[in-house]
């Protein structure tokens, strides 16, 4: 009440109804008047008084402050969230897609599968963590991550991806999009060159363009990327930076070949560029074994190598990690406390206890059987009822199946034309540098159960624009 008193006596005053230096009644005459407790007037004057609306002169009553500008802050109306008082630079590019309703086959390479996860795992290992240790990972930590998952993911790379590091060189992002975002802004100059892969992983091109990147496309084939077509961006273009995924190539899932790979550091070294190496799903391999990153060649800090337990756990962890040279891990970490303190260090506590209890490997394993013979399934499905229509060469890894068109239809009509019947899948110009046309699908199987990879195929084979013309 009181407050509510005071609120509409300076409403008053900014209005200009009760003018600076304006007597105010007595708190009892006022009471009287409105019909309250003169205690309640008491409390909203001195509410009033210790807001500065108005000043108490001993002996002499209440009078309006001076010097209150008229007319600021007097609109009763609600507050136009739209409206802003200031000019705005462009707004920033996203391109997030909008999430599929529930019960939609969701066919997008970037999706594992989430159901049958280790929630309880992972709520027992975080509740532990807050118990035992709560008091102190609930305080300020480092911005390097969690001591324990920076061992265990130290640990996981010499065994398991052959880069032998030191705990002290992995730093630990909020996925790897974080990684990615803190080298551009960390290594890059306003106009500075930086080659990505002709077709590519836009969200990677938007923070390198954001921090001021030059962004320009290098050719792809069955090889990866064409790093002769590179070394000749290099004899006319000053590259400061190059952008890849070498192990399954974004979208097509091509692995880069050791001839290339070779050849890319020893032009890293000719040019002095980083090489920034995405390596996202790592694990998913499924013809022979995952081929070690170009950071297990590096004998010469050329690569900051950026991971993700976005595939391998859940993209909703946000847990991402970079290993490299430590100058640039530094500078890394320097431009990450600017927006970002630290990690969450209940969280990294729970994860490192997951794997060292070889939770999260016994995960990976699970998920590895049944994302092949998901693979396996939806492979048979489309030849039967696709193959006249795309060509099919599953990759040896990734979680997706890149599919060049045999014929000419409209891509981006195909795709909505599938979606209208709950099949989410993704056409090649979405990984376009230059958004031009690409005749190609991509179609994901991690969530694609054994059983609907049938009615997958059939409803791409029946919503493709050439069969229903
Ligand atoms: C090429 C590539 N890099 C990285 C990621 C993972 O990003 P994040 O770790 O930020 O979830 C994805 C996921 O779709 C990807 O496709």
């Amino acid at each position: 009440m009181f407050l509510a008193l005071a609120r509409v006596i300076s409403e008053d005053i900014r209005a200009g109804r009760l003018p600076a230096g304006a007597r105010l009644p007595g708190s009892r005459a006022l009471a009287d008047r409105l019909g309250v407790n003169r205690s309640t007037v008491v409390a909203a004057l001195q509410e009033l008084s210790a807001q500065g609306w108005i000043q108490t002169r001993p002996g002499a009553g209440t009078y309006v402050a001076d010097g209150l500008p008229r007319g600021v802050g007097t609109s009763r109306a609600r507050r136009d969230p739209e409206r802003i008082g200031f000019p705005l630079g462009p707004a920033p590019v996203v391109d997030l897609e909008r999430p599929p309703h529930r019960g939609a086959l969701v066919l997008l390479g970037g999706h594992p599968e989430l159901a049958d996860w280790p929630t309880d795992a992972l709520a027992r290992a975080y509740r532990r963590a807050l118990q035992r240790r709560g008091e102190r990972l609930l305080d300020y930590g480092s911005p390097w991550g969690e001591p324990r998952l920076r061992e265990s993911l130290a640990a996981m790379l010499g065994e398991r991806r052959g880069v032998v590091v030191d705990a002290d060189d992995v730093l630990i992002t909020r996925g790897s999009q974080m990684a990615l975002d803190l080298a551009a802004r960390a290594l890059l100059r306003p106009g500075d060159v930086v080659a990505v892969e002709a077709l590519g992983y836009r969200p990677a091109w938007r923070a390198l363009a954001g921090a001021g990147g030059r962004v320009m496309p290098v050719d792809v084939d069955e090889g990866g990327i064409d790093v002769d077509a590179l070394a000749r961006l290099c004899r006319v273009e000053p590259v400061r930076a190059v952008y890849l995924t070498p192990h399954h190539q974004y979208p097509t899932g091509a692995v880069l070949d050791a001839g290339r790979r070779l050849a890319l550091l020893q032009l890293a070294r000719e040019h002095g560029f980083a090489i920034l190496e995405d390596d996202y799903d790592n694990e998913f391999h499924f013809e022979g074994r995952p081929v070690p990153p170009l950071a297990s060649l590096d004998d010469h800090g050329h690569v900051l190598y950026i991971g993700t337990l976005s595939k391998a756990l859940a993209p909703g962890l946000r847990l991402g990690f970079c290993v490299g040279p430590r100058p640039l891990l530094r500078h890394l970490l320097a431009v990450r406390v600017r927006t970002d303190r630290q990690g969450d260090r209940v969280l990294e506590t729970a994860l490192a206890e997951l794997m060292e209890d070889g939770v999260l490997a016994r995960h990976i394993r699970r998920r590895h059987r049944l994302y092949a013979a998901r693979r396996a399934a939806l492979v048979a499905a489309l030849r039967e009822h696709l193959d006249h229509l795309v060509v099919l060469a599953p990759p040896a890894g990734g979680l997706a199946l890149w599919c060049p068109l045999r014929v000419d239809v409209d891509v981006d009509a195909w795709i909505a034309a599938a979606r209208q019947r709950a099949v989410w899948i993704s056409g090649g110009s979405r990984y376009a540098v230059d958004g031009r046309p690409v005749a190609a699908l991509r179609i994901g199987f991690a969530r694609c159960p054994v059983e609907r990879a049938d009615e997958a195929a059939r409803i791409l084979a029946e919503t493709c624009p050439l069969a229903r013309a």
